[in-house]
């Protein structure tokens, strides 16, 4: 077959990953994949600028709607950020085109993932997003494809790494928030604005999209609330500690009746719980179905790596035809967005 051809809009953490996995893995993917894998062309924002990875190979595009237009292009990376702006005009732009979609923007899917897949249904090409929830680990396909025989009665876990980050070196170092938070932002963790992982809005986009998959539901970022880790102080953990517990920035989503509880808080979860044992930026997530059980998935939550190896593992499954829609079905067979039931708990 020939080459699948993709192009890479943002070439920051995780693009600079995707670059990397890409050529470090070439020929293991093309045989996984059935064809080779081909970067066409790549787009950010500042074309001089050093991001320790070699771009020489590929086209340069000022214009990152350059990368919808072209003819020579399969697949739209996006790896820009942002729920609204330059990222979604292009996730439109390259949906409508018939190009297929892959994205790490939680964001973007958090708030117009439906009426992106409706393009994405009505042009008959994917849109895909593994790399947007819990980072390296393929939750997203493992609840919309490996439990989609299962009532989910609830999804929860540690669903932002700079979060968990920052509660362990406090933990185990002593380190001040302060601290903390910057060393998660050079490790490339944290997002742009870290306001989204301390306040527990990215949580928030995640446990939306979550609770959409499990639940059928549309997804309605509005019903999820959320407060984050920003005000804890050296004295909460010792003093979770004490009580024998430990602190953990918790998204739960949770049917009740007609009803959909979706909420994202610190938490004191029981020293011998198994989230209290997922350290550093490690994410974990827990799905209850009513014939597997309980489902419990552990890994890395963020970083370039594990982000680039979901991104690319949504490649190779664009490269081989196997996808299906973007949620648990179709978008207009999704349930209605249920009413948000804080006081479900
Ligand atoms: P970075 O800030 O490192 O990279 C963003 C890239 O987008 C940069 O290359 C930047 O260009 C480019 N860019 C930003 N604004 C524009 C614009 N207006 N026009 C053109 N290019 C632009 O972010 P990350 O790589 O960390 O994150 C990218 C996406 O992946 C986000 O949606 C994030 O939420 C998501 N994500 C991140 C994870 C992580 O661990 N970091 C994990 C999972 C998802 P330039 O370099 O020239 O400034
Ligand atoms: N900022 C995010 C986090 C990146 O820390 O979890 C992964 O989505």
């Amino acid at each position: 077959r020939p080459p699948l051809r993709v192009a890479l809009a943002g070439i920051g953490v995780v693009g600079g990953g995707v670059v990397r996995l890409l050529e470090a893995n070439r020929d293991l993917i093309a045989r996984r994949a059935g064809r080779a894998i081909e970067i066409v062309a790549v787009s950010a924002r500042d074309r001089h600028k050093d991001r320790g990875v070699d771009l020489g190979a590929y086209r340069w595009e000022d214009d990152m709607g350059a990368l919808v237009a072209a003819d020579d292009i399969d697949v739209v990376v996006e790896m820009v950020g942002g729920a609204d702006g330059p990222a979604l005009t292009l996730a439109r732009q390259a949906l409508s085109a018939g190009k297929a979609l892959v994205t790490a923007n939680k964001a973007m899917i958090a708030h117009h993932g439906l009426d992106l897949a409706r393009i994405a249904e009505e042009k008959d090409t994917p849109l895909k997003y593994e790399a947007a929830v819990a980072g390296g680990i393929p939750v997203i396909k493992a609840i919309r494809e490996g439990a989609s025989a299962n009532e989910i009665a609830r999804v929860y876990g540690i669903l932002n790494g700079t979060c968990n980050y920052i509660l362990t070196l406090m933990e185990r170092e002593g380190a001040s928030f302060a601290a903390a938070l910057a060393s998660a932002q050079a490790e490339g963790y944290a997002e742009a604005d870290p306001s989204f992982d301390v306040d527990g809005v990215d949580a928030a986009h995640k446990l939306a999209i979550l609770a959409a998959l499990c639940f059928g539901t549309r997804l309605d970022i509005g019903a999820v609330t959320a407060s984050g880790i920003r005000d804890l102080i050296a004295a909460d953990i010792r003093e979770a500690e004490a009580l024998g517990h430990r602190v953990r920035l918790i998204g739960m989503a949770e049917r009740s009746g007609e009803a959909l509880y979706q909420h994202v808080q610190p938490c004191l979860v029981p020293a011998d719980h198994p989230l209290a044992y997922v350290p550093g930026a490690l994410n974990a997530v827990v799905a209850e179905g009513n014939f597997v059980g309980r489902l419990f998935f552990e890994g890395a939550g963020a970083g370039a790596g594990p982000t680039a190896s979901a991104i690319v593992a949504d490649i190779i499954d664009i490269a081989r035809d196997e996808y299906g829609p973007a949620f648990a079905m179709p978008v207009d067979s999704l349930d209605a967005a249920p009413a948000a039931d804080a006081g479900a708990r």
